[in-house]
């Protein structure tokens, strides 16, 4: 199930920093109209007015009235949401994390999507034809040994991206879960993910790449984006052995806390 671009208006949340802007950026260099949302409207304002067409909008994704509002403004000013991209995410929680992180990485990486998922599927379904990519994480394929909160709920979004997909494909509803290791953003130069840490998983790789692949995978239908290839080796690994798997991933833990 492929999705024309060209003409078509697209959603990107968390768009007014790292993979969401360049997100935002690429749809908008191949032809479509794109509202920015971001918690944070000065950055989704700053990012839209680059764009041709685009528009910034203030928006918190937990909230499931916002979402909805949003989705019937940008609808109503803009036209049928041919493209929902749910990135927004955050960094919470060293370790076990306190409750308070698990609290926000649910709504974020969990109910977010569902929010979303309620707002926009049923007219795409309706229309025959869109694409919802959820942003996960490797993360959530693996595991993130620095964070508890941050590799359950991705975890979550990877799953949730696969009921989608299930429930909503058949109705020419293109499903998509991106699922980078380290991406140079504002996120990894944050404290909970630092960037010394997310190097020892691997290559950091930029923003403008990830959201190449993204076309890419909306304009080939392909469900699973990785831009860091070698994960889905690590993924096979795991599933042949989860023992194995859980040995290495102890040590890298190990090597990870001496550096
Ligand atoms: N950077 C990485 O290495 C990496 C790797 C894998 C996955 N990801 C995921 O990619 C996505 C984008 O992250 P990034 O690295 O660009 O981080 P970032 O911090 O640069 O951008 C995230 C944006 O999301 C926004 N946001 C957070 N909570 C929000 C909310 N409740 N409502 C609306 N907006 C909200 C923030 O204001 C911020 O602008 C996240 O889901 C993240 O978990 C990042």
């Amino acid at each position: 199930m492929s999705v024309e671009l060209a003409g078509n208006v697209a959603v990107v949340t968390g768009g007014g920093s790292g993979i969401g802007a360049a997100l935002a950026a690429r749809l908008a260099a191949a032809g479509a109209a794109v509202a920015v949302v971001d918690l944070d409207a000065g950055k989704a304002e700053a990012v839209a007015a680059t764009l041709p067409g685009g528009a910034g909008f203030g928006v918190d994704v937990t909230d499931p009235v916002a979402v909805t509002a949003l989705v019937e403004r940008v609808s109503q000013e803009m036209g049928p949401i041919g493209v929902y991209c749910s990135n927004a995410g955050i960094g919470a929680g060293q370790g076990l994390g306190e409750d308070e992180d698990w609290e926000r990485s649910w709504a974020v990486h969990g109910m977010a999507h569902i929010h979303a998922a309620r707002a926009v599927l049923p007219g795409m379904a309706e229309r025959g034809s869109g694409a919802f990519v959820v942003t996960a994480s490797a993360a959530g394929l693996l595991a993130m040994m620095q964070s508890a909160p941050y590799t359950v709920t991705k975890h979550a979004s990877v799953a949730i991206a696969e009921w989608l997909s299930i429930t909503y494909g058949g109705d020419g509803v293109n499903v998509l879960c991106l699922c980078p290791q380290g991406v140079r953003t504002p996120m990894v130069s944050a404290s909970v993910l630092g960037e010394t840490e997310v190097a020892a998983s691997g290559e950091i790789i930029e923003p403008a790449k990830v959201a190449d692949d993204v076309v890419a995978a909306i304009v080939s239908g392909t469900f699973l984006i990785l831009p860091h290839p070698e994960v889905h080796e690590y993924e096979k690994g795991k599933v042949a052995d989860r023992d194995r798997w859980l040995a290495v991933m102890r040590k890298l833990r190990a090597r990870i806390a001496a550096s």
